[in-house]
């Protein structure tokens, strides 16, 4: 039995780029159906990708570094929806723990209802900026509290926790045990000494109770195992190389539960209702909840991949492993890792007050214009800082004047008054045939041609930024074509002319329906505009359709002679300053 399972894994890739190809004829191979159905069938699994978002502290309304780390989610999802994948995106809120006991006793309400009420802003904040999620988590949920519960008995009857007495630093904005290294002097705002986390900067209190402990130390040599044998386990390298520095030292062993007492606002220790669970082993176990676990995590649970703040590096590239080997389960695949947005220099935070409110920035510039700076502009491996201005500027040189431009000249009547995808004529590409087309046209044809696997390969590494440079360089080459052969100064009356000028038309609009179709993750409402403006059909929209310029393969091109879909405006309209609100950082209160 050997022999199928092997062929049944390895042609996977092929039958599914097989299945989606629409320069295939359906009815080119009818055998080919049969045996496509029964591989499709057999390597579901393998086609599983799962990809999770932090869940927030719902203390405070959702800011722009909340909303990155779920549009960087996004994108990965709807990629590899576009490939085919069978993908799962978890999203939520992370609602149990002091911090939100605290922030609902300041604002006069009962707990659940505080954290109902902030956890729906960061769903209707998600909903405004086309967030594909397919699960939405709440910690407060039943069948979290059972996973939870589930997860911790696995662990106790390991023998991997046990009751201890803990003794040392903890921050409760950060929900964090730090230890002295870790703690620095500093003045509070009343000029009283206080000590605080030397890497948040956030208020520190000593604390002494009795709790459970993990054994977190017993696992230092497995985590060193585990990242040495996956150098990309954690992305970018820069996270990988901090965290094998970490494990370098000794790991003390974890609390794991805080006296019920001090708080409430958790899940209780199973059979010790005196303890309630610590926060951040209570939210790691989100990403297992919305999986399936503790009955029916199995194929999601292999295919897991987080994306993180770096500020998050710890809890997820230390515990939760740790925690995952504890209980026999397998670790993520990748931990996808990103810097901060700063305002004015300062890591956005509610404390510090220069947060940027996302929802209202999505008014201004469109959702898929916040959606296109955050990835263009965001770079995983260091900070960056915001400004209206750096936006308006962006988005309108790239997506209004270069991106909307090349749409609307290859679109207008002017130059295309059939508003068809006209015919391309090979022998314009033909040299030794007294072809018009000159040596930086085939280096863009080459380099449209190269895009997808370029743009692949950054999407897979979360180096968005990267394929959106390649994308706007493609884009600015295609201007670039356009530039030179003028068409608008052909003469219309000579066939030789009108050819040439078809063909001019035909490659750019090419050129963008692959911009189109590769932009689909970043900014969908634009990429569906620009697509359904070029008549290409949503089911011509999928990455192994991304068969650039056929015509000049010799190949059948599906557009060719096709009607352009309707006009429905500009693509992205160019913003002014005066209606852009001059940058401030948003003062509004939020609870
Ligand atoms: N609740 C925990 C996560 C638990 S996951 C099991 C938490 N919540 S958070 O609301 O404080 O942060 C959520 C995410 O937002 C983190 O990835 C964090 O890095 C990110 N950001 C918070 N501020 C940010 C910026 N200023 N810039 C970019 N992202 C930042 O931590």
């Amino acid at each position: 039995m050997r022999f199928p399972l092997l062929f049944v894994t390895r042609s996977c890739k092929a039958v599914h780029r097989l299945q989606q190809n629409p320069f295939l004829s359906p009815n080119s191979a009818p055998w080919r159906h049969q045996r496509i159905a029964v591989l499709t069938h057999q390597c579901k699994d393998e086609r599983s990708y799962y990809i999770t978002t932090p869940i927030f502290y719902v203390n405070a309304s959702p800011h722009l570094g909340h909303l990155y780390s779920v549009v960087i989610a996004d994108c990965l999802h709807k990629y590899k929806l576009l490939q085919g994948f069978n993908s799962k995106f978890s999203t939520g809120t992370d609602e149990h723990g002091l911090k939100i006991q605290q922030a609902a006793a300041a604002a006069g309400k009962d707990a659940l209802t505080f954290c109902t009420d902030v956890s729906e802003r960061f769903k209707h904040l998600f909903d405004s900026c086309s967030i594909s999620y397919t699960d939405y988590i709440r910690t407060t949920e039943q069948r979290h509290r059972q996973a939870v519960e589930h997860f911790w008995s696995v662990l106790w009857n390991k023998g991997l926790i046990y009751k201890g007495r803990y003794e040392g630093w903890y921050s409760t904005q950060d929900e964090s045990f730090l230890t002295p290294s870790q703690v620095g002097d500093a003045m509070d705002s009343s000029g009283k000494e206080i000590k605080v986390s030397l890497e948040s900067g956030h208020k520190v209190e000593w604390m002494k109770e009795e709790n459970y402990m993990f054994r977190l130390s017993a696992f230092r040599s497995q985590l060193l195992d585990w990242l040495r044998g996956n150098p990309r386990a954690i992305q970018p390298e820069c996270f990988y190389q901090a965290v094998l520095q970490w494990l370098q030292h000794d790991l003390p062993d974890l609390s794991v539960s805080r006296q019920r007492s001090r708080l409430q606002w958790g899940i209780s220790v199973p059979d010790d209702p005196e303890q309630t669970i610590y926060v951040w082993l209570d939210a790691l176990v989100n990403y297992l909840t919305v999986a399936g676990y503790p009955d029916n995590h199995d194929q999601w649970w292999n295919a897991a991949h987080h994306i993180v703040g770096k500020d998050i590096l710890k809890f997820h590239a230390i515990y939760w492993p740790a925690f995952l080997l504890g209980a026999g389960l397998p670790l993520p695949q990748t931990i996808y890792v990103h810097s901060h947005w700063t305002a004015g220099g300062k890591k956005m935070s509610k404390s510090l007050g220069n947060v940027v409110d996302p929802l209202q920035r999505s008014q201004t510039f469109t959702s898929d214009g916040m959606r296109y700076f955050l990835l263009r502009q965001g770079v995983p491996d260091s900070d960056c800082d915001y400004t209206d201005h750096k936006v308006l500027k962006l988005l309108n040189a790239e997506l209004a004047d270069s991106l909307g431009g090349l749409l609307n000249r290859c679109t207008a009547p002017a130059l295309n008054p059939a508003q068809v995808y006209p015919s391309f004529c090979p022998q314009s590409f033909l040299r030794e045939q007294g072809g018009r087309a000159v040596v930086e046209d085939y280096h863009m044809l080459d380099a449209v041609k190269s895009l997808p696997a370029v743009v692949e390969q950054h999407y897979e590494s979360m180096h968005v930024y990267k394929a959106l440079e390649a994308i706007t360089a493609c884009v600015r080459q295609t201007n670039g074509f356009v530039q030179r052969h003028a068409p608008w100064k052909l003469d219309l009356k000579n066939s030789k002319d009108q050819q040439w000028l078809d063909t001019i038309i035909h490659v750019s609009l090419e050129c963008l329906r692959i911009y189109g179709t590769l932009l689909q993750p970043i900014v969908p409402e634009i990429s569906n505009k620009l697509l359904s403006r070029l008549g290409v059909q949503p089911s011509e929209r999928s990455w192994a359709a991304l068969n650039f310029l056929p015509r000049h393969q010799g190949l059948d091109c599906p557009f060719e002679g096709r009607a352009l879909g309707s006009n429905s405006g500009v693509l992205f309209s160019r913003l002014e300053s005066q209606n852009v609100d001059k940058q401030k950082p948003n003062k509004r209160q939020y609870n």
